[in-house]
């Protein structure tokens, strides 16, 4: 029982009966089914699943790059899923960071714009936090290399600067290590956890490993349309990170 007196950690996300259904010829495909979580500022949280069971899916509705059927989404209290395009891109824009599987950097630019852009077009851009992401990333030298002289790992990095350079209040990252091999995705993972530590920033990721799940916070899995949340015991102090 938590002391009435010491205050409540914040909820940063809040998922409530998300619901998404998608058209196939065989008729409606139900992927969500009143998935609900909740996460707290700081937080991280790996969400694990089959493939196909919607992990993809959830990610975009909370990141406001789709809309559920029904359900709410509350990111910092706003009810994202409701609100207008504008009002959403704005939000996505200033609390937001999102990191692919695929990197989707921007192949026309080099390291150093790509790092910049998200935080240029949300008018985000501090150059020192930047310059400091780039120490952090191990980025130094590849600032003027172009995304297709840059191994996976270092894509990624790009990617992960990319995203927290805007300060995210909640970073989303979907099979980031997906198409790494497994020491570069341990290592990029590394690096994704310290920063996250060090901003303070709530993290949501799906992966398909247990592994990798393990070093965050909470563990979940999205089975039937719902995440079902991994014993507490399971769980990992941030401080023992
Ligand atoms: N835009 C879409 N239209 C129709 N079906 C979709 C669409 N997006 C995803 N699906 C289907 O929804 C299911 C869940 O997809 P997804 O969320 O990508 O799963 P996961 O990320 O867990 O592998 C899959 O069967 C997929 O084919
Ligand atoms: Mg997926």
């Amino acid at each position: 029982m938590t002391p009435p007196d010491k205050p409540q950690p914040r909820p940063l996300l809040q998922v409530e009966d998300l619901r998404k259904t998608y058209p196939s010829p065989q008729g409606p495909l139900e992927i969500l089914k009143g998935a609900a979580l909740t996460l707290t500022e700081g937080e991280s949280l790996a969400l694990m699943g089959e493939s196909g069971s919607g992990k993809s899916t959830l990610l975009h509705l909370i990141g406001a790059l789709d809309r559920p059927d029904s359900g709410e989404i509350r990111l910092d209290g706003a009810p994202i899923s409701r609100l207008a395009e504008a009002e959403q891109a704005a939000l996505r824009c200033k609390t937001l960071g999102v990191v692919f599987q695929q990197f989707n950097l921007i192949s026309s630019l080099d390291v150093r714009a790509n790092l910049a852009f998200q935080a240029r077009i949300s008018g985000r851009f501090d150059p020192q936090w930047l310059e400091e992401l780039t120490e952090r990333l191990g980025l130094g030298a590849l600032l003027t290399r172009y995304p297709e002289q840059l191994s996976g790992g270092q894509q990624q990095r790009v990617a992960i600067g990319r995203a927290l350079a805007v300060r995210p209040r909640l970073l989303l990252a979907d099979e980031p290590t997906g198409n790494l091999d497994e020491a570069t995705g341990d290592a990029v993972l590394g690096l994704a956890l310290e920063l996250v530590a060090a901003t303070g920033c709530a993290f949501l990721m799906v992966t398909h490993s247990a592994r990798l799940a393990a070093r965050l916070d909470r563990q979940a899995c999205l089975s039937c349309g719902v995440a079902i949340e991994e014993d507490a015991p399971g769980r990992k102090a941030r401080a023992a990170r």
